[in-house]
């Protein structure tokens, strides 16, 4: 199937490994140019060559900012605008805030999650406008978790699960403010995707249960996730790329998540 995103621009935020470096490089085999960001220089420029040398894509540009504040993400929508002169698609996706239970985090731990998780979500989606109107349309697609559906069993993610339900929240409004405007809105949900970051979550949870991660790990995928594994990040980045893409062109605020059926809810 063409997806239909050959020459399109499209923007990864976080990505310099786990789901935004998969998305990424979905994009880049698509023939999209991409443009990603993380706040390391390095490791997002080592993460652009390698897409460019698995994918023969040359039109990927890394770009060293640190969504948590305006002026990275500021610098992140601007340099990709002024290098490829239009924005189709945005991916907005940014680093996990820290597990904790409530009583362990006090307002700094709340301001420092809400400036990365909402506020990021707020300033792309608000810096990406004026040139997705300019230009007709476009596609935004918000990568948040299934813990917006329901929180995971250990409760020690309360600050990710607090935060996403205010993106969920805006990405479901925007979706029928914006279809006006021909941009399209919509989230996906992962579930438990063998990145870094579920290294240290399943870390966490060990610590807090006496365990090891290799247990928590095996309890999910035994008892939890009818699929018995957790996912790649190849196979999230296939659904954010299609719902992204063109060919997705009357799907607008839907909420998909990608779990292996963990999620037991009906809708
Ligand atoms: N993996 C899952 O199953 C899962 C499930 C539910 C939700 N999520 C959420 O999805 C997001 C991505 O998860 P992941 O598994 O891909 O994590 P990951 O493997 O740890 O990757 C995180 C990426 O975000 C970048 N990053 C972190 N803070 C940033 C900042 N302030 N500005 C710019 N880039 C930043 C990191 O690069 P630098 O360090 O270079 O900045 C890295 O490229 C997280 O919010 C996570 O909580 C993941």
């Amino acid at each position: 199937m063409d997806l239909g995103l050959k020459g399109k621009t499209a923007l990864v935020a976080a990505a310099s490994k786990g789901l935004g470096r998969a998305i990424a490089e979905e994009f880049a085999r698509e023939g999209s140019r991409v443009a990603l960001c993380s706040r390391e220089e390095a490791a997002i420029t080592a993460a652009a060559k390698e897409i460019e040398r698995r994918t023969g894509n040359r039109e990927v540009l890394p770009i060293a900012a640190d969504l948590a504040t305006p002026e990275g993400c500021e610098s992140f929508v601007q340099l990709a605008l002024s290098r490829f002169g239009a924005i189709d698609i945005l991916i907005v996706n940014a680093g996990g805030p820290p597990p904790g239970r409530f009583d362990d985090l006090d307002d700094a731990a709340w301001q420092k999650a809400v400036e990365l998780t909402l506020f990021s979500a707020v300033r792309l989606t608000r810096m990406v406008l004026p040139q997705m109107r300019k230009q007709g349309g476009g596609s935004i697609v918000y990568s948040t978790s299934t813990s917006v559906r329901q929180p995971t069993q250990y409760l020690n993610l309360i600050l990710s699960n607090a935060i996403r339900a205010a993106v969920q929240g805006m990405m479901k409004t925007l979706s029928s403010d914006l279809a006006k405007d021909g941009v399209r809105v919509n989230a996906v949900q992962p579930g438990r995707i063998a990145t870094d970051r579920l290294v240290q979550l399943d870390a966490d949870t060990a610590r807090r249960q006496g365990t090891s991660p290799d247990e928590v790990r095996r309890r999910y995928e035994s008892t939890v996730i009818p699929m018995g594994r957790y996912g790649t990040p190849e196979e999230y980045a296939a659904a954010v790329v299609f719902i992204a893409s063109p060919k997705a062109s009357y799907i607008a605020g839907v909420s998909l998540q990608v779990d292996g059926g963990m999620l037991m809810s009906m809708f």
